[in-house]
């Protein structure tokens, strides 16, 4: 039998990702020591092996094949729109993305006034002003810490990952609009659906069935 292959996006979600998999019967072992520097993980039994990746490489591994599947936040599925299968809603790591500002900015906003967006999002920033609210404005990339764009001036407002909104308090600023909601999916590779239908075909349904019996 062949080894299914498994991409994670690394950090926070990872974690929890492998506590799911541990659920329904494919832990890996090896992936508990935090201190590894390890980047691929074998279930020799259940013949699975796990890989971690940066978060916004995860669905081009998915979409190329070396992975079958994966595990990654919608925000990164919405920037990268890579062609892959996103099956299941894994109900973790629950956020939303948001246009945030200092309050001041929500005026801007109204009156459609040409704005300077940061984000480490551009695909999902360029989507919502100009093809959902038809509204010009000029989008800077950055890689991270956005919240620092409206402060020191770099731009109006920007476009970021909401949690539990600390950062946005932390730092006098707050959501100004709300644009999607983001939870972690399990995304598919196309070919390996039908290769190896049946043994992908059972973890989506555990996983289902695991998901519904927590949310009960
Ligand atoms: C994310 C996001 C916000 C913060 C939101 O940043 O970009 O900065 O978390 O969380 P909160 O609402 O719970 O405060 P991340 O930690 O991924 O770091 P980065 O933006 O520097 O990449």
């Amino acid at each position: 039998m062949r080894y299914l292959t498994v991409a994670l996006a690394k950090g926070r979600m990872a974690k929890k990702s492998m506590e799911l998999f541990e659920a329904i019967g494919l832990p890996c072992e090896e992936m508990k020591d935090e201190g590894t520097r390890k980047l691929i993980f074998v279930n020799e039994e259940k013949k699975v092996r796990f890989f971690l990746a940066k978060a916004s490489d995860v669905p081009t591994y998915v979409e190329y094949g070396a992975a079958d599947m994966g595990i990654v936040g919608k925000d990164t599925l919405l920037e990268e729109g890579r062609r892959l299968y996103e099956v299941l809603d894994l109900g973790i790591g629950k956020c939303r993305m948001c246009v945030c500002g200092p309050a001041e900015a929500r005026e801007r906003l109204l009156h459609h006034e040409l704005i300077r967006v940061a984000t480490k999002y551009p695909g999902i920033a360029r989507d919502y002003f100009f093809r959902k609210k038809h509204q010009t404005v000029e989008i800077i990339k950055l890689n991270g810490s956005v919240e620092l764009a409206p402060i020191v001036g770099l731009s109006e407002v920007i476009v970021d990952i909401v949690e539990t909104g600390s950062t946005l308090k932390e730092n006098g600023l707050e959501v100004l609009e709300d644009i999607v909601s983001l939870s972690a999916r399990m995304v598919v590779n196309q070919v390996s659906m039908k290769m190896e239908h049946e043994r992908i075909s059972r973890i989506i349904g555990d996983m289902r069935a695991l998901i519904k019996k927590r949310e009960e």
